[in-house]
């Protein structure tokens, strides 16, 4: 007979306290998924003892256990994603924002590209498959590394694995050139070495301050600043603007919209350059 499975309860009061403690932290704001943090969270909270929500949330606070942030963080992030996702990026990425930085950067040859919030690493695996049909022979000339920053661990490990069941719209000879087929599984495939060695992956909460070694030509943040109030995407879009290049390229989701802001001006559908000089109130 099957079980039926209740989610835990969980008070007005301990909602709120979970709510406030993720949207100080990570910026999701998760005021109206009651519902979602119960069912996510039920199931692995039982199978670790906890009869309620209210002895955990105790724990989570007092202890800061990081196994036990992660499990929050792994459960209530949104980690959906797929390769080619929003094409008409890749598009734009090969056919208008390559060519101009390769004239860019004729003498340094290196580039550098972000992709925050990659999730399981299918954005950061495209964009090195496009800067590897870009660049063609020449790619072990250029330095293209991506950097991909996430903050879910469950995420990063299975982007650092890289092992997917690629969709059917991915080109089959990128499938021949770029992805090992596995022997344990029929549609099982490794991203080749050549497209995963050019992605850095790296653990980065984007409520942080921004201090990686290069400013940025090009940032993906797609997808991600959804989950944030306004005022946490204001803030974030002001870092983004400070770690990035002259006239650089931002990257967001179709669904998406930078809202006003002097900082940035719209090129095409959901991507924006930076514009010329910082205004702050
Ligand atoms: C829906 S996925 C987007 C993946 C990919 N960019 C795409 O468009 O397909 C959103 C990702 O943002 C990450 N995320 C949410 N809040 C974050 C934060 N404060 N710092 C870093 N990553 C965060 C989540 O862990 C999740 O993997």
């Amino acid at each position: 007979m099957e079980m039926m499975f209740r989610d835990l309860v969980i008070t007005d009061a301990d909602f709120q306290r979970l709510v406030t403690f993720i949207h100080k932290n990570y910026g999701i704001d998760l005021s109206k998924k009651r519902q979602l943090i119960t069912s996510r969270l039920s199931h692995s909270l039982k199978a670790k003892g906890y009869p309620d929500f209210k002895s955990f949330l105790e724990h989570l606070f007092t202890s800061k256990d990081p196994e036990d942030l992660e499990l929050v963080l792994n459960k209530l992030t949104t980690n959906y994603t797929y390769f080619l996702r929003e094409k008409e990026h890749f598009t734009f990425l090969q056919n208008t924002v390559l060519p101009e930085l390769e004239k860019r950067h004729q003498r340094d040859k290196v580039l550098s590209i972000w992709s925050a919030g990659c999730s399981s690493g299918e954005e950061p695996y495209t964009l090195s498959i496009y800067l590897k049909e870009y660049f063609g022979t020449q790619a072990n000339q250029w330095d293209t590394r991506i950097l991909a920053t996430d903050i879910s661990q469950q995420a990063m490990a299975k982007a650092k694995a890289a092992v997917y069941q690629p969709p059917a719209d991915m080109p089959a000879e990128w499938l021949r050139r770029y992805f090992v087929k596995n022997k344990t599984g029929q549609d099982s495939y490794t991203v080749a070495p050549v497209i995963r060695n050019n992605v850095i992956f790296r653990t980065f909460n984007l409520m942080d301050p921004i201090h990686f070694k290069l400013k940025f030509d090009v940032i993906f943040c797609r997808n991600v600043m959804i989950y944030f109030d306004q005022s946490t995407r204001d803030a974030l879009i002001q870092r983004f603007y400070d770690a990035m290049t002259p006239n650089a390229y931002l990257f967001i989701s179709h669904s998406e919209s930078l809202g006003q802001t002097p900082l940035f001006r719209m090129v095409a559908p959901a991507v924006y350059r930076k514009s010329g000089a910082p205004i702050r109130s």
